[in-house]
């Protein structure tokens, strides 16, 4: 079952930067799909698509079999897919981390008690139990990555889409993530420079290059 898919998608930046024409993509249930391409291809451009944040000029945006162009529709599917933002400045919004990585959880409805555990078993495996308490904003760049990550992890998403997951990442965590992605049976649609940790994770690996998925790295 394909969980997202794209067709014929033109997308250019209202400054008249054309980004997509006939862009095509899609992605089945549990697959694990890495993606590459050089600064500027487009890879934060399409994630922006699929989850709402950008409208396309013209083509088709589907999850679970429903086409997705109004508000509601987006609501629906970021509740179901967890991105990760490039820049996790974009991402943080609560004052503290503990605060930040429960938000989710207490809106999905779980207990104070099940909130508790899912923070400190998120902040255990990402190792930043010791920056529960400290203030997001103050954090180091890496360290706002993982609260990032650990935000939207908390929420159990069917889909995560991760815009550069280990960038500005140290080796342990690296390791860290890297078993987390191989394990879950989410759906992943990751980017990366990092040629290594999308070979160790992704089913498939893509270049993506003038609106085109080029199997292979
Ligand atoms: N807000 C914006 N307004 C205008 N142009 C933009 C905007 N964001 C991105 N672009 C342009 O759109 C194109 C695609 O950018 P995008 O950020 O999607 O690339 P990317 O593949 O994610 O690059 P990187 O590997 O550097 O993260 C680039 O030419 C970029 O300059
Ligand atoms: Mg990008």
């Amino acid at each position: 079952m394909k969980v997202i898919k794209l067709e014929n998608i033109d997308f250019s930046y209202p400054e008249g930067i054309d980004v997509f024409k006939d862009l095509n993509f899609s992605i089945s249930k549990g697959e694990k799909i890495g993606i590459m391409g050089a600064n500027g291809s487009g890879k934060t451009t399409l994630f922006y698509l699929i989850m709402g944040l950008l409208k396309p000029n013209q083509g088709k945006i589907i999850a679970w079999d429903e086409e997705r162009t109004r508000e509601e529709h987006f609501k629906e599917l970021r509740r179901r897919v967890g991105f990760l933002f490039q820049d996790s400045d974009d991402q943080l919004f609560a004052p503290t981390v503990e605060e930040d990585i429960s938000f989710g959880p207490f809106n999905l409805g779980k207990n104070l008690k099940e909130v508790r555990n899912i923070v400190d078993d998120l902040c255990e495996r990402l190792n930043i139990a010791d920056l529960k308490k400290r203030i997001t904003f103050k954090l180091s760049w890496g360290q706002k990555r993982l609260v990032a990550l650990a935000g939207i992890l908390a929420m159990e998403p069917e889909v995560l889409i991760l815009d550069e997951p280990t960038a500005s990442i140290d080796q342990e965590v690296r390791e860290r993530i890297t078993s987390y992605l191989k394990a879950t049976d989410q759906t992943l649609l990751i980017t990366s420079h990092d040629e290594g940790f999308l070979k160790d994770i992704s089913s498939k690996i893509y270049q993506l290059k003038d609106s085109k998925f080029i199997p292979g790295v």
